[in-house]
Order: C-alpha cells, then structure tokens, then sequence
C-alpha cells in the first residue's frame, strides 16, 4: 500500500478471507497509525523504514504456546540484523531487537484463536532502516549504526528470508535449537539488575523464560515469574 493506517489492522482484516495465503505480507510506505505493544503508538517516518505485517497460519501451535511465536520472530529479526552490523544485537524480552543497547525493532503479534489451535498469526514488523532522527534516545536505525542508506526491497527480502528459516524451523518441530539460541541472545540474562514490578522495585537476574513465555527472575527470595505487564528493567 502506498499508505495505511496500520498494517496489522489490514492484515488481521485480509487474513479472514480464505483465498488469502500463508505468508502474504501487507507493507507500506507511510503507516500513519501503527500500533505498538502496550496500546503504544508505532511511529515511522514515511519511506524511510520496514512496516510491515506477515500473515501465518501456524495451526500446529496450540494456544498456549504462543510465545513460540515470539521467540521464532525475534531470533529471525536478530539473525537478520546480525548480518548487517558486527555490533552487539540482542533480544530485549519478550521481542524488542536492539544494536548496541537501542532498539532497531519492535514486533507486535496478533493472533486469532480457533478451538485449540492459532488460526491466523500476524506478524507485525517495524524495522528501523533509513531513519536517523528519532523522539526516543533508546531508538536506532541501521543508517545510525553502519553510516549509509540501505535499499527498502532488498532489505525486505532479506529479512523475510530469515523469517522464513526459523519459521520452518518451528514447524519441524526443532524446539531445542530454538530455545538455546533465543536464550544466548536474550538481552542482560544471568546479569544482576533493578526491575519495576508492580508493587515496587526488585533486585534479581534473568534466568530463563517458562513454558508460557513469561520470564524467569532469581532473586534473594527465590525465582518468580513476569508477564509482559508486570515488569520492566528500572533503568530501560
Ligand atoms: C512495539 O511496540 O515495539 C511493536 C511495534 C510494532 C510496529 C509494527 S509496524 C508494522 C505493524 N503495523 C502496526 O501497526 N504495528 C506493527
């Protein structure tokens, strides 16, 4: 689309049309009203950047393990950008993708549920490519770190390329490989750090993510468990 207001709002309409294929991509020039985790905002300067939403039927994962989703997508956005920059990429838990500490891209995913099972799954992809100045001092583009413009289609290629292979490699069934990579690029992990929670503030590290996504912090008092809204590094 030369212009749209979200692609995942398009894509979540077209993916309820049967003769609409796994893998069709919804992409934009100027997403005037993206959506962001958190009821935040998406914003991307027209023509700069990737926009994008990818529509997947995994109707192998049940509805429990949609995390897996995550995972599969953020090590794909991470292999990507790892190929375009030797400096430090990692997943900021659940699905940010940051080089260098800032984030370069962010992923909101939503699926549709039908009986056990996920019928449709959209991807929704926004990549920070050409775009050099930005609101957020924690936000980077490719051009901010390698110093020189990238082509759009290209780069789109690319990336979906790697979609592609960890995608497959979810539907093979390779869990473990999964695992261990998403874990030896998780963002901070086994380091001591400050979290806001909910009633206040705690001091612990980052152990591991369980069965349903959620993450796993050792502190003094034990491990405990995190949904998406119930912490955030204090300093992030
Ligand atoms: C985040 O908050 O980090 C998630 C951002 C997701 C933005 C992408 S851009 C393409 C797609 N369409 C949207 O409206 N949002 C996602």
């Amino acid at each position: 689309m030369p212009e749209c207001h979200s692609t995942n709002t398009l894509a979540v309409e077209l993916s309820q049309h049967r003769s609409v294929i796994e893998g069709a991509v919804v992409i934009t020039h100027n997403q005037y009203q993206g959506k962001g985790q958190r009821g935040n905002q998406w914003v991307s300067a027209p023509g700069k950047n990737l926009t994008l939403s990818l529509i997947l039927k995994p109707s192998f994962l049940r509805a429990d393990q949609q995390f897996r989703l995550n995972q599969v997508i953020s090590l794909a956005i991470s292999d990507y950008s790892k190929e375009k920059t030797e400096k430090v990429v990692k997943i900021k838990w659940p699905n940010d993708v940051l080089i260098n500490d800032r984030k370069v891209c962010g992923i909101l995913i939503e699926n549709s549920i039908s009986g056990e099972t996920i019928q449709n799954a959209i991807i929704g992809i926004g990549f920070n490519i050409n775009q050099t100045e930005f609101e957020s001092t924690k936000a980077t583009s490719l051009k901010l770190v390698e110093g020189h413009d990238y082509d759009l289609q290209t780069e789109l290629q690319n990336l979906l390329q790697c979609v592609e292979i960890r995608y497959l490699q979810l539907r093979e069934g390779k869990i473990e490989t999964l695992e261990a990579d998403y874990m030896s690029n998780l963002y901070r992990i086994g380091e001591q750090h400050k979290f806001k929670i909910s009633n206040g503030e705690l001091s612990g590290k980052i152990v591991g993510i369980d069965q349903r996504g959620r993450l796993i912090v050792k502190t003094d008092a034990g491990e405990q468990h995190f949904d998406l809204k119930e912490i955030s590094f204090a300093d992030y």
